[in-house]
């Protein structure tokens, strides 16, 4: 069986916000279609790594490479699709018309714009709610228009940074069973999350601390490795014993 294509390299990755070294040293590399994710406490160093894969940091030293071009690149930018940890919406714009500026910010033209955008809300199951503002949306309502700004472009990666934080655990299911049937037609995903059922989800998931990589596996490899039989503990055990 041939390798599968990479979607995304790093190598030797730091970042330093004065004395805080937000990554140290991380290198990574996820094939195509495949579903990542990136695990670690607050201030591990995931939305950082994260950004950085979009370019929206600059790294001070390291390189990325994200669906065969180096960073920093424009062009790829539109093959990428962004979920912010904190999501960045109009707040006095309707929730249609948010996902549509992020299609037309991609270059969709309207009658695209208009199809795609209606997927997205389909997919993120907000399509009665359309045409609500979004300051008047709940929490989980608001993550989830997010969600549908970083995807109504089907983008090739996508990047999500905590993305069911507040959505509610029916939905959350059916969220990830998308996501499974997306990476299954070669999509792409990096993933933070706190949740271990998520993780579980993920092909393989990386652990991260003070901005380094400490462990990389499938869920059944680092449960192996930590000599646990819970992904929970075996988060722990590898946290504590590589400091
Ligand atoms: N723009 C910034 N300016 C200063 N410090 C920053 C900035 N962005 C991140 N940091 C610091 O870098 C470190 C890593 O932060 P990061 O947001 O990457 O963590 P995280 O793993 O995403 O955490 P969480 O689970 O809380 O989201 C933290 O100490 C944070 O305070
Ligand atoms: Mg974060």
């Amino acid at each position: 069986m041939s390798a599968p294509s990479v979607a995304v390299s790093v190598e030797g990755l730091t970042k330093a916000f004065g004395s805080i070294r937000a990554l140290d040293g991380v290198s990574l590399t996820v094939g195509a279609g495949e579903i990542y994710g990136l695990l670690g406490p607050n201030g591990a160093g995931k939305t950082t790594l994260i950004r950085s894969l979009v370019g929206l940091i600059t790294v001070d030293t390291g390189t990325v490479t994200v669906l065969g071009r180096r960073l920093p690149d424009r062009a790829v930018l539109a093959e990428i699709g962004y979920m912010p940890q904190s999501p960045a919406l109009y707040a006095d714009l309707t929730v249609e018309e948010n996902v549509r500026f992020f299609a037309a910010v991609h270059g969709l033209d309207r009658p695209a714009a208009a199809r795609s955008t209606a997927d997205a809300l389909e997919f993120v199951d907000l399509s009665p709610r359309r045409r609500s503002v979004v300051a008047t949306l709940s929490g989980g309502m608001r993550q989830r228009v997010s969600l549908a700004c970083a995807l109504v472009h089907r983008p090739r990666l996508l990047l999500l940074d905590e993305p069911t934080v507040g959505v509610d655990p029916q939905l959350r299911a059916e969220l990830w069973r998308r996501f499974t049937t997306m990476s299954g037609e070669g999509t792409t995903i990096i993933v933070s999350s706190h949740v271990m059922d998520e993780a579980e989800r993920c092909g393989r998931l990386g652990l991260v601390r003070f901005g380094r990589m400490l462990a990389e596996g499938t869920s059944a490899e680092l449960r192996r490795l930590a000599g646990v039989e819970r992904l929970e503990d075996a988060f722990l055990v590898l946290s504590e014993s590589r400091p």
